[in-house]
């Protein structure tokens, strides 16, 4: 199968780190009420789920080992997962066995979903196809796969983040801009095979609304004052003075 270079890189890339992920995942399976992103801010502060999920259908784009499909399944969603890396897979197939669930979870790309048009209720993608995926190919797939009045939502690094964080791997974002806003979109670190995609808000926006999306929401995620994390690329000092993670609601028009 020809994949596009950046699927396939980032395919290598996660193999590899499928690894590191497999604790963090078992603590995230055994937890009922969801907590989001680097910093585990509760769901009471972000809203990251639609209130009413039982009975619908709903599929999580780049779910790794695939807890949110979890979280969404024990609130009676119909979940499909899909990942682009076989390790990340595998782990959320043991634990999907070991929670005593059965959804579907596909090996594949969120830009080219196999589900038909207007298959699902709700979208969500958690630092996955909204951080890996090439936003130009996998929101118009999003808004294809979702009904009218279907929800998309995902959490990904701010866009100031993005701008703040040094090259050096394991080194923390500065109080500087350390690279242009304007032109920003694929992001490669030097060392490390991964591609990233880091959009300003504007450009988010348009791309959005010219998919077929209304925007409900923009978040600005700030961490409670006694979190931690277990990544280095960002101090609590800095997240909770700047948004380091942002959070996207938007439907899909009728
Ligand atoms: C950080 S994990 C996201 C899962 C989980 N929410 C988390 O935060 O650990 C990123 C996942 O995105 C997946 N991914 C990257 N590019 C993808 C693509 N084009 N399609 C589907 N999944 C992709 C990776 O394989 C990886 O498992």
């Amino acid at each position: 199968m020809d994949l596009p270079d950046h699927v396939g890189r980032n395919r290598t890339l996660w193999d590899d780190w499928a690894k590191h992920y497999v604790a963090p995942a078992e603590d995230n399976w055994a937890r009922d009420t969801p907590t989001w992103g680097i910093w585990s801010v509760p769901e009471a502060q972000l809203g990251m789920l639609p209130a009413d999920l039982a009975g619908k259908d709903a599929i999580e784009l780049g779910c790794g080992t695939a807890y949110v499909s979890a979280w969404l399944a024990r609130r009676g969603a119909r979940v499909v997962g899909i990942d682009n890396s076989e390790a990340q897979l595998a782990t959320a197939a043991r634990l999907r066995r070991q929670h005593g669930f059965d959804f579907p979870l596909l090996h594949g790309n969120a830009e080219a979903v196999p589900y038909p048009d207007s298959s699902f209720d709700f979208a969500i993608s958690e630092y996955g196809a909204c951080l890996w995926a090439d936003p130009q190919r996998w929101v118009p797939e999003a808004a294809r796969l979702l009904r009218p009045g279907g929800r998309l939502v995902f959490l990904t690094n701010s866009f100031l983040l993005s701008l703040c964080m040094p090259a050096e791997e394991g080194v923390a974002a500065t109080d500087r801009l350390l690279r242009p806003a304007f032109g920003s979109y694929r992001m490669e670190w030097p060392g490390d095979p991964g591609v990233e995609f880091h959009l300003s808000h504007g450009d988010w926006l348009r791309l959005l609304r010219g998919s077929g999306f209304e925007v409900e929401d923009l978040v600005e995620v700030r961490p409670p004052a006694d979190a931690t994390t277990r990544y280095p690329f960002v101090t609590l000092d800095w997240a909770r003075q700047w948004p380091c993670e942002e959070v996207w609601k938007a439907r899909k028009c009728t």
